[in-house]
């Protein structure tokens, strides 16, 4: 069985795309409301939340859906406790903290969440290198190892401070399976089905391929999100999702 259903404990497929709602507020919600009841997560990153607030996580869950808030936090470990709080207050079930920000910025993000005493806990996500990057834009902000190096000591760090979990590019989810065995959730995005384009991502690779390498999750957004039908996009999505759990 692959690590997919391991990881999610769930079972269902559906649960194995997070659809990246990163467009305007009125798009967002036309999507959402058509993907109620096929989908079942939904990423908010910062376009959105910074327009919107914790609302908007509220009304997606009175919608049935589950939330993977990204707001990406990095700052110095006073400041990244008090935000993890915040976040989570909002009753995400998913928030995305930067690796690079070390360890005890790490264990401040737990704290801080910690600290709510939620019957769920929002659980963690810790980015290793963005999916954006490749090794010369990992060279021109003064990493010199390789990425995928990079990658698995970001992955090591986060894992032994208190993360849930991690986001990695598809290209590296096999090198952090081997390393860190079935247990963690691994998101990926940079997922592109056969034929999508790129856009701004460089790391990337086909859902089929992302879940053979050991994702638990898959985030997709453009493609779904400026697809002429996003209900169409998204079911091509979890049609192929489904090939490959039923084959493994
Ligand atoms: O539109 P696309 O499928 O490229 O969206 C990918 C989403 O995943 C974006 O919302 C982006 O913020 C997020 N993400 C990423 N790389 C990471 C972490 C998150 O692309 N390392």
């Amino acid at each position: 069985m692959l690590e997919t259903a391991y990881a999610t404990q769930t079972g269902d497929p559906r649960d194995s795309i997070i659809v990246a709602l990163d467009c305007p507020e009125h798009d967002a919600l036309d999507i959402a409301e058509k993907l109620k009841g096929k989908a079942t997560w939904l990423k908010v990153g910062m376009t959105l939340f910074y327009k919107t607030g914790p609302e908007i996580i509220k009304h997606f869950h009175e919608q049935g859906f589950k939330i993977f808030l990204d707001l990406k936090l990095f700052d110095i470990p006073h400041q990244v406790q008090g935000a993890a709080a915040s976040a989570a207050a909002t009753g995400a079930d998913l928030l995305s903290i930067h690796a690079l920000g070390g360890s005890e910025m790490l264990e401040a993000a737990a704290e801080g969440i910690a600290s709510l005493e939620q019957c769920t806990p929002t659980q963690t996500v810790a980015i290793t290198i963005l999916t954006s990057f490749d090794e010369e834009t990992l060279k021109a902000v003064g990493v010199a190892k390789p990425m995928l190096s990079e990658v698995e000591d970001l992955a090591r760090l986060a894992m032994t401070h208190k993360a849930n979990g991690l986001v990695c590019s598809p290209q590296e989810v096999a090198g952090l399976r081997h390393l860190l065995g079935t247990a963690p959730r691994i998101v990926c995005p940079g997922v592109r089905p056969t034929g999508a384009g790129a856009q701004d991502q460089s790391r990337i690779a086909t859902p089929k391929d992302a879940l053979l390498a050991g994702a638990s999750q898959l985030v997709i957004g453009r493609p779904i999100t400026k697809a002429e039908d996003p209900v169409a996009a998204f079911e091509a999505c979890l049609k192929e999702v489904e090939e490959v759990l039923a084959e493994n």
